[in-house]
């Protein structure tokens, strides 16, 4: 069991491949199709989805996993393929999202805890059954606008890697590999120094937990964000400062015995969030494997290009190819802002 856990974490953070999140849950992918005007059904879901599985240059050469929602890791191609087996046959990794997102945390106004562990060990065997080989839960902290100092509180945030440890435990026990997921959202006027204040604490209370958990970290992927400036503050901290800041932090918080730290792109522009991976790569010695696992910052081209027809299918894989390609570059530091004019 231990050597699988650490073969699929490796294989996770493969050389210059990472990870497409693809887990939007029904609500979120939603607003993501009212973007484009199109309406979200199943099926629309299933011919989206499908289309990046499909772009075999994008998954084979830079995609090490995919991360899905229940209803796609049950569902059929147009031609009654599993999408599963799509993502499998083109060399990829199943995965699936088994948290139900973040609820009011009680007693803590205006922050959350993320919610989804009763009955989590028959949702992972089930899951496991049908082909998934990693998992993620993501956890959000919130940091409190106008320099308060009240949010993120210590409880948020112990009440959050509490639960992610008891997630990542029991997705060990069943076999598949834990993504670990805490997010300090981008969102409101603070600035970078703040973000890393708050990345810090938020993940040495995360491996904290994870040790109190018993969870064995080389069958782990972290999933953290990057530190950055908050979208609403005056003072945008640049690529490099960023790229220091983030590498600073994590150097302080995580175990060398995780194999890999894949960020999440969490509403930065894409081509902020492979220049910021290029540039923490292209800069440090670190003793992880460093890529993405992005949502937004792989898909907002190519979901744009599509705009729910079949006749931009072509387009819209050739944009998702493009970004697949240029962060599978920034993964082994090799991205440079040419090779995207040149695109
Ligand atoms: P973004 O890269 O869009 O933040 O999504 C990644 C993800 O899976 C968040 O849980």
């Amino acid at each position: 069991m231990t050597e699988q856990l650490e073969r699929v974490a490796q294989a996770m953070v493969a050389d210059g491949k990472g990870i497409l999140a693809a887990d939007e849950s029904t609500g979120t992918i939603k607003k993501r199709f009212d973007l484009i005007q199109v309406e979200s059904t199943e099926d629309n879901r299933r011919k989206y989805r499908e289309l990046l599985f499909r772009t075999d240059s994008a998954m084979r050469n830079y995609v090490s996993g995919v991360i899905l929602f229940d209803e796609t890791l049950r569902q059929n191609a147009e031609d009654g393929t599993p999408l599963v087996k799509i993502i499998k046959d083109a060399g990829a990794l199943p995965g699936i999202k088994v948290d139900c997102g973040a609820k009011p945390l009680a007693g803590a106004a205006g922050e959350t805890v993320t919610e989804g562990l009763d009955g989590l060990r028959e949702r992972i065997s089930e899951y496991a059954s049908l082909g998934a080989e990693f998992a993620k839960w993501r956890a959000v902290i919130n940091i409190g606008s106008g320099g308060s100092a009240a949010i993120p509180s210590l409880y948020s945030i112990r009440a959050n890697a509490h639960a992610l440890a008891r997630y990542a435990a029991l997705c060990q026990e069943g076999g598949i590999v834990p993504i670990v997921e805490p997010e300090v959202l981008m969102d409101g006027d603070h600035d970078i120094d703040r973000c890393y204040d708050v990345t810090e604490v938020t993940l040495r209370e995360v491996y904290n937990a994870l040790y109190e958990h018993r969870v064995l970290l080389e069958g782990t992927v972290l999933k953290p964000n990057m530190v950055v400036s908050g979208t609403l503050c005056p003072d945008q901290a640049g690529i490099e400062e960023v790229a220091e800041k983030t590498v600073q932090c994590l150097k302080r918080t995580v175990p060398s015995a995780v194999p890999g730290i894949c960020f999440l792109s969490g509403g930065q522009s894409e081509e902020d969030a492979t220049a910021h991976l290029s540039a923490i790569n292209g800069m440090f010695d670190v003793p992880w494997r460093l890529s993405f696992s992005y949502g937004r910052a792989l898909q907002q081209a190519a979901l744009k290009a599509w705009s729910g027809k079949a006749e931009n299918v072509a387009a819209a894989q050739a944009a998702f190819a493009h970004r697949a390609k240029m962060n599978g570059l920034a993964a082994s530091g090799k991205w440079t802002a040419e090779l995207e004019q040149a695109a």
